[in-house]
């Protein structure tokens, strides 16, 4: 009897199921804590089976340009806006199910495609979307002054790759804490940087609000800074951040202004959605209102340009007022990412980088596990000579001790934070093997000697490729350990991925 009702049950979902149609709109929460951001599908399919429609997610808009629907199984493709007056197109998938649609989402860099439970909002066939505004174009903007700060590149700490969304205000207290205590602090991390995902909605004057994972910004400004370090946080020159928070769009001067009165040292400002209102050359002038307001808020703020290195920052970056700016996509905690960034998108970028403004090619990964202690040492030697930020993405409370043995190598880190503020450059290449060196103030330069390969790989540093003759004294700066003097050149056995880091003296 119950197998009979069992099976009566079913046979009645499926038939719901497959008479029903997906035209209609459907909404989906954006993120797990949080009550506010939504994702609206809203879909149309014909007779046939054609599929028109849009996702409205906050920080983008896909227009479906083409698909079909069979069966409950949904497949179409989303067009939006890229950064750089370009469209890009996503696939999705969707299942219909009773009264749910199963929408998996396009992976967004290295994270697997996530999929997304629609519920239905109505069965209506929604209106098609209006032609997208039109852009603000490119303007000319009045250079902003250097604001003095980050004479060498910038140390701390960013909540993003470690943290995501989970960032609160009690984790960067903690995080503070141990950036004391772990010896962080000592050897020169300073800011501790709360990135994206902390915003709320705007108050009725238009002041931007904290969401509730951070009750009170300037209470928390007073800790870090009690621990005598400094705040840093997040923003976008776009309607939206990245993670689909507020952004700072018509509201830089105001922003800018909060930021000064909570306390905050840093700002890191993100293009994100704002491909959807500039012009990619406007990008240039957006980000210089941001460091024109940052500079008269009446506090000092170190501003981080993030635009992946879109329209040849580098050439512009000081000019908007930036003190560090991205030049690649996103990290993350794989050997590949590393290498990609790290080896292959660098080289010719330090023309731009002088004291005060530095090429940024994003934060560490070092401790989050991805990847061996020999390629965190490789991120590190790699990173210090090429003048980068020395911002730790990992948890800080709970850190192995041979992590923070490479995150505090003092000679490591006077290699990043050399005086002369000169970027190193690849001195030589053969296959998967290279060395990078760094001229320092002192006349003495800074070599790594990197094996991208996957066996041991004996490495030389000719001083033929470095501009240098004669003897000189080489000191191993990972092991602290002076090797003699030579001639010539000098070479060491490297594991894979990793690096024999030495400073030859002049
Ligand atoms: C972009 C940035 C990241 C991080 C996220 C936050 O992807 O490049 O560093 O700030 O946004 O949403």
């Amino acid at each position: 009897m119950k197998l009979i009702r069992y099976t009566a049950m079913l046979l009645a979902a499926a038939i719901a199921a497959s008479a029903q149609s997906p035209t209609g709109r459907w909404v989906a929460k954006a993120s797990s804590d949080d009550e506010v951001r939504e994702i609206v599908v809203a879909l149309n399919v014909s007779p046939e089976g054609a599929i028109s429609g849009y996702i409205q997610a906050p920080q983008y808009e896909d227009r479906i340009v083409e698909g079909t629907a069979k069966d409950g199984k949904l497949a179409f493709v989303g067009e939006r806006d890229a950064n750089n007056n370009t469209k890009q197109k996503r696939n999705y998938n969707a299942v219909l199910e009773v009264g749910k649609l199963k929408l998996t989402m396009p992976s967004r860099g290295n994270q697997p495609p996530q999929v997304m439970e629609f519920t239905r909002l109505s069965s209506e066939a929604p209106k098609p979307l209006p032609p997208a505004p039109p852009k603000i174009s490119a303007a000319a903007y009045t250079p902003v002054k250097y604001n003095g700060l980050a004479k060498t590149p910038p140390m701390g700490w960013n909540s993003w790759n470690k943290f995501r969304g989970k960032v609160n205000d009690q984790v960067v207290r903690e995080i503070a804490d141990a950036m004391v205590s772990s010896g962080m602090k000592d050897a020169g991390y300073l800011y501790v940087n709360i990135d994206d995902t902390w915003e709320s909605t705007r108050d009725e004057r238009g002041n931007i609000r904290t969401n509730s994972k951070f009750p009170d910004m300037k209470k928390l400004a007073d800790y870090v800074h009690g621990k005598g370090l400094k705040l840093g946080i997040y923003s976008s020159p776009g309607p939206k951040t990245c993670a689909g928070y507020e952004g700072s769009f018509q509201h830089e001067t105001q922003d800018a202004k909060t930021y000064a009165a909570w306390g905050i040292d840093y700002l890191k400002y993100d293009w994100c959605s704002a491909a959807r209102v500039y012009e990619a050359s406007a990008m240039p002038a957006a980000y210089a209102k941001m460091g024109a307001a940052l500079l008269d808020s009446g506090r000092d703020i170190v501003y981080s340009l993030c635009q992946y290195g879109l329209e040849n920052v580098g050439e512009w970056g000081a000019k908007a007022g930036g003190n560090l700016w991205r030049t690649t996509g996103d990290i993350s905690d794989r050997w590949q990412s590393l290498e990609n960034i790290g080896f292959k998108q660098q080289a010719g970028r330090e023309k731009f980088a002088a004291a005060g403004h530095w090429n940024d090619p994003d934060m560490l990964e070092i401790g989050n596990g991805g990847m061996t202690d020999a390629e965190y040492r490789t991120h590190m030697a790699l990173w210090s000579i090429l003048a980068a930020p020395l911002l730790a993405g990992n948890d800080l409370r709970d850190i192995k001790p041979s992590i923070l043995q490479i995150l505090t190598n003092k000679e490591v880190i006077a290699v990043d934070r050399d005086a002369l503020g000169k970027q190193g450059v690849r001195a030589s290449q053969e296959d998967t093997v290279e060395v990078w060196v760094r001229t320092l103030a002192d006349g003495a330069y800074a070599a790594g000697l990197f094996n991208r390969g996957d066996a041991t790989a004996k490495v030389t540093a000719k001083w033929s490729d470095l501009g240098i003759s004669g003897s000189h004294a080489v000191r191993d700066l990972w092991e602290h350990a002076d090797r003699g003097k030579f001639t010539d050149a000098f070479s060491a056995d490297v594991p894979s991925h990793g690096v024999v880091f030495v400073r030859i003296a002049k």
